[in-house]
């Protein structure tokens, strides 16, 4: 008999900088994890990038290290696919369309084109703007079922489905509605030393973020200066004690264990002992990862067959969608 249909996932990363501890908790470990039950696609979006100004060879050099770092995190390039999202432009042609689906007050309302816009005031450009609709493109042309994302792209996945509802209802029905995946504990990892701010690679204050790549004694040293509280204790209170809460929420996630599991087990000690103990959980989590990363990054003829093999079975699937979609709007399509 055969087996039932496997659902599947897209995600997708920015090459802007080594990934963090968020990027980490909040998205490529479930990324791995996933590949267990559903057929995933997995994408470095270089294209999105651009929205920012990049170091054109520093971009390069990023979106290899990345694609080595995902598969040292686990990522397994012959059951899943992996791959450059500049490497299968049917991802463009689709934004086209989807762009011509979308409304101008619908992209005013996205919270991140405004924190972008507000930082980078000097290069409010067109494709931030329309950012949201190639991330849509990116999820609606592999049908995707499900999109594993830490919580500040959900407004952003909110708005693929309005779109590919919008074009269902419209052309016919033709786009899967993608659901978000959030994890529970680590959706949002803070900053540690402004803990009510999310975890961010590009923040100026370096002891403001763990990376993939720090090593223990650089992961011991962040985690002592992280800031807590006056009040001496390990309790889950993301409210009043955000900085607590989120060494406890990075605990839980490497720990496996739950939040009064461990004000149980720091009761009575003070925050050094515990910022040691999340300090330590997240070395050993990371050990491993950055061994593999090492000797993966080495091999770079290996990394770059990967992302060919990833592209060339990407855009067979995106290319399928694409000429669905030309057809439904009625542009003209000669045989080929
Ligand atoms: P980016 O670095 O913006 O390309 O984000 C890649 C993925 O990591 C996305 O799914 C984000 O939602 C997730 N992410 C980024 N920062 C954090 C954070 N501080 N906590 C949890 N998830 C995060
Ligand atoms: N915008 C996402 C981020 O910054 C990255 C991304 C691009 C993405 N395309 C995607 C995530 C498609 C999920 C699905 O984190």
């Amino acid at each position: 008999m055969a087996e039932e249909k496997r659902k599947r996932i897209l995600s997708g990363i920015q090459p802007t900088g080594t990934p963090t501890l968020g990027n980490y908790i909040g998205a490529v470990r479930n990324w791995a994890l996933l590949q267990s039950e559903y057929d995933c696609l997995y994408m470095i979006a270089d294209l999105h990038a651009l929205t920012v100004r990049q170091v054109p060879a520093e971009l390069r050099r990023r979106t290899r290290e990345l694609a080595a770092l995902l598969l040292a995190v686990g990522i397994d390039p012959k059951n899943h696919v992996l791959f450059v999202q500049s490497h299968v432009p049917a991802h463009c042609e689709l934004a086209w369309v989807l762009a011509c689906n979308t409304q101008f007050g619908e992209l005013s309302r996205m919270t991140q084109f405004k924190d972008k816009s507000a930082k980078h005031p000097d290069n409010v450009n067109g494709g931030l703007f329309t950012y949201p609709v190639l991330m849509a493109a990116d999820i609606l042309i592999y049908n995707a079922d499900l999109v594993p994302v830490g919580q500040d792209q959900t407004q952003h996945l909110e708005i693929a489905r309005v779109i590919a509802n919008r074009f269902n209802g419209v052309y016919g029905e033709t786009f899967t509605l993608p659901e978000g995946y959030v994890p529970a504990a680590g959706a949002k990892i803070m900053s540690l030393s402004e803990p009510t701010k999310k975890m961010s690679k590009s923040d100026t204050n370096a002891n403001s973020f763990v990376l993939m790549t720090d090593d223990r004694d650089a992961i011991v040293r962040k985690f002592k200066r992280a800031v807590t509280d006056s009040d001496g204790q390990v309790r889950f209170d993301r409210e009043n004690k955000p900085g607590v809460s989120n060494l406890m929420a990075i605990y839980s996630t490497f720990t496996g264990r739950t939040m009064e599991e461990i004000e149980a087990e720091f009761a009575g000690k003070g925050y050094g002992d515990f910022k040691l103990a999340v300090a330590e959980v997240t070395a050993d989590a990371l050990a491993p990862v950055q061994a593999e990363y090492g000797r993966i990054l080495a091999d770079k003829a290996y990394v770059d067959e990967v992302l060919k093999d990833g592209a060339a079975r990407a855009a067979r699937l995106a290319n399928r969608t694409v000429s669905k979609v030309y057809r439904k709007v009625g542009l003209l399509q000669l045989d080929r």
